[in-house]
């Protein structure tokens, strides 16, 4: 199905993974190298055709409540309310009206690693920021159950990313419910990006808000198609609220909603309806990719990496490269593989590396070619 897809082809249509770093393969954002499925082509060449571009219609904002409602059923079976999704232009927008509107005091708590805006925007907001490293324990990153109950002693908002970009996690169910304590214990928020649930591969993606009635209302979860199929530049994403937070964002959502792309809400409800078997053949694929970058990571020496569970990135640890490296992420980029530097992901991850591998068999296996020799000359 992607056999066809190769640099050139992907230089020439111009995302910013192939072009911000010109004669480098682009590992550094995450976006994937397979184009979108049939159906968002479909909704796009409709509109073209029809030369309705004007505001978004009502019926379309309810269809895609609607939609995003039945998927969450469907896949995870979660219930919920279509009245209970607002639509954003993304999920940083979610946050930032979180920030501003439902939860406007106290510290905003994000254990790292972590997704690299989620420890930019409390700042930009005025709000302080507490990070709270994790650990690898078995082989598996952990979250910090204690210090995120001290960080959250005066409530606040805790910044959960589940599926976890970036170390690949999917939490479990004990996992969900230790956090659930600690938030209901000290009064405070949950934020929940669950935004790469459609690529989980080891275990089952659970909805956080859907433990328990306690967790739906201090919970804000936020999603969107544009990880799972691909579509971030299409503007749209969904926020899901219940209880008091519903009457809180009504009215500053419903000016939001001016700000979304008609197209991109037709494209979610596509892909939430039948995306038919697109999402399959990505997973197929994306499945094969994290196994392989696990074993070639592994075996550079200095590098090494746990094969993620969900998402398409992985998070390397180049720590053993510390005394012959200055900036690893240099080192690479200088190589031919534009990866994320880790110190945008946290306190003490300077010498760590993020990695989407959201790519072609080929691509990959160039990108760890390039990475490996780049170790090899060090020597
Ligand atoms: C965990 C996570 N949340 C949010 C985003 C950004 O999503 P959006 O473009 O909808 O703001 C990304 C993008 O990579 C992400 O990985």
């Amino acid at each position: 199905m992607f056999d066809s897809i190769t640099p050139e082809t992907l230089r020439a249509a111009g995302s910013v993974k192939w072009t911000a770093f010109p004669d480098t393969i682009g590992m550094f954002v995450a976006e994937m190298d397979f184009g979108v499925p049939p159906v968002v082509s479909e909704c796009l060449r409709a509109r073209a055709d029809s030369g309705a571009m004007g505001y978004l219609p009502t019926h379309v904002a309810e269809d895609l409540r609607e939609a995003t409602a039945e998927y969450m059923a469907s896949s995870f079976g979660w219930a919920v309310e279509p009245s209970s999704v607002y639509l954003f232009p993304d999920v940083l927008a979610v946050l930032r009206e979180t920030l501003r509107r439902l939860v406007p005091e106290g510290p905003i708590v994000v254990p790292t690693p972590a997704y690299m805006p989620f420890l930019t925007l409390p700042a930009e907001e005025g709000r302080d920021l507490i990070e709270v490293p994790s650990r690898v324990e078995g082989g598996r990153w952990v979250l910090d159950y204690d210090g995120i109950d001290r960080a959250l002693s005066g409530g606040g908002l805790f910044v959960l990313c589940n599926p976890w970009n970036p170390v690949g996690r999917v939490l479990e169910r004990d996992e969900l419910t230790a956090i659930e304590e600690i938030v209901a214990r000290n009064g405070a928020t949950v934020f929940s990006d669950e935004i790469h649930a459609p690529h989980v591969f080891d275990g089952t993606h659970i909805p956080y808000a859907s433990l328990s009635d306690r967790a739906a209302r201090h919970t804000i979860t936020a999603t969107s198609t544009s990880k799972g199929w691909n579509t971030p530049g299409l503007k749209c994403a969904q926020m899901i609220v219940e209880g008091p937070f519903r009457e809180a964002i009504a009215a500053p959502a419903g000016l939001v909603e001016r700000q979304i792309n008609t197209i991109g809400v037709e494209a979610a409800t596509a892909v939430y309806r039948d995306s038919g078997d697109w999402l399959q053949a990505v997973k197929a694929e994306l499945d094969q990719r994290r196994r392989r970058v696990t074993d070639v990571i592994n075996t550079i020496p200095g590098l090494s990496t746990v094969t993620p569970e969900g998402t398409y990135i992985a998070w390397i640890d180049a720590s053993d490269l510390a005394d012959r490296v200055e900036s690893p992420v240099r080192l690479f980029r200088d190589h031919g593989v534009s990866l994320t530097d880790g110190a945008q992901c946290g306190e003490g991850y300077e010498n760590h590396l993020r990695l989407i591998f959201g790519t072609t068999g080929p691509i990959l296996e160039e990108a760890l070619a390039r990475m490996a020799a780049a170790v090899a000359g060090l020597d």
